[in-house]
């Protein structure tokens, strides 16, 4: 998505060989202009996928997730990071392992959200190792339901990611994807 490409361009910050700073358009300041193309663009590509419900992890997966969500007419589900007040025991459950962070999250959502041979489409902010849609997958498959698609905002392409989603056949679209992050500069992947 070359909007997202040259915002990312113009505001992100490469911290060190493997990290990209975007909080002023997406970890934390919302570019909200951009987040509402950026579900169109989502549900353009997986509008032939029968989507009943958007899945993502708190807290920046929500805005393109519910962006993506309002496009194609669904709701949107978000897993929680830890049990809520009100969460209850009635919950589907993985654990997922940031290598970026090195710290183990548990993934939580109700069961009232997720149901058998729903097809979700899951939603977030990055990609790098995997991981946290391996678990967003975990928790689909707990319900019965189908993991049909990952949509991705930037994709940190040096990192194994994209062959794990592939490997487990899911569809995997990322409308940034980052080649390499380095001495500052950021170089995107070229698509044929
Ligand atoms: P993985 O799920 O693909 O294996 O990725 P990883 O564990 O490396 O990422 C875990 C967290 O780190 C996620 O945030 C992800 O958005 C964030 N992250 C990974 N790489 C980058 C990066 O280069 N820049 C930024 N800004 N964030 C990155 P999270 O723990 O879910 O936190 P939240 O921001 O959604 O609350």
């Amino acid at each position: 998505m070359k909007e997202l490409e040259e915002k990312i361009l113009e505001e992100g910050i490469v911290i060190g060989p493997n990290i990209l700073k975007v909080d002023s358009f997406l970890n934390q300041q919302i570019d909200s202009e951009l987040i509402l193309k950026m579900g169109k663009e989502f549900a353009q590509y997986f509008k032939d996928k029968n989507i009943d419900k958007v899945l993502t992890v708190e807290s920046s997966g929500i805005a393109p997730a519910l962006a993506t969500a309002l496009e194609l007419g669904v709701k949107c589900v978000f897993a929680r990071k830890q049990q809520s007040l009100t969460t209850g025991e009635n919950v589907y459950h993985s654990s997922v392992y940031s290598f970026t962070k090195q710290v183990t999250n548990e993934l939580i959502v109700s069961k009232n959200f997720l149901k058998e041979d729903e097809n979700v489409l899951m939603i977030d902010d990055f990609l790098a190792n995997g991981q946290a849609a391996k678990g967003m997958v975990a928790l689909i498959r707990q319900a019965g339901a189908n993991p049909v698609g990952l949509g991705i905002v930037i994709e940190k392409s040096f990192s194994d990611g994209r062959e794990i989603i592939k490997d487990m056949g899911i569809d995997l679209y990322s409308l940034a994807r980052i080649a390499k992050l380095e001495d500052g500069e950021i170089t995107f992947v070229k698509e044929d």
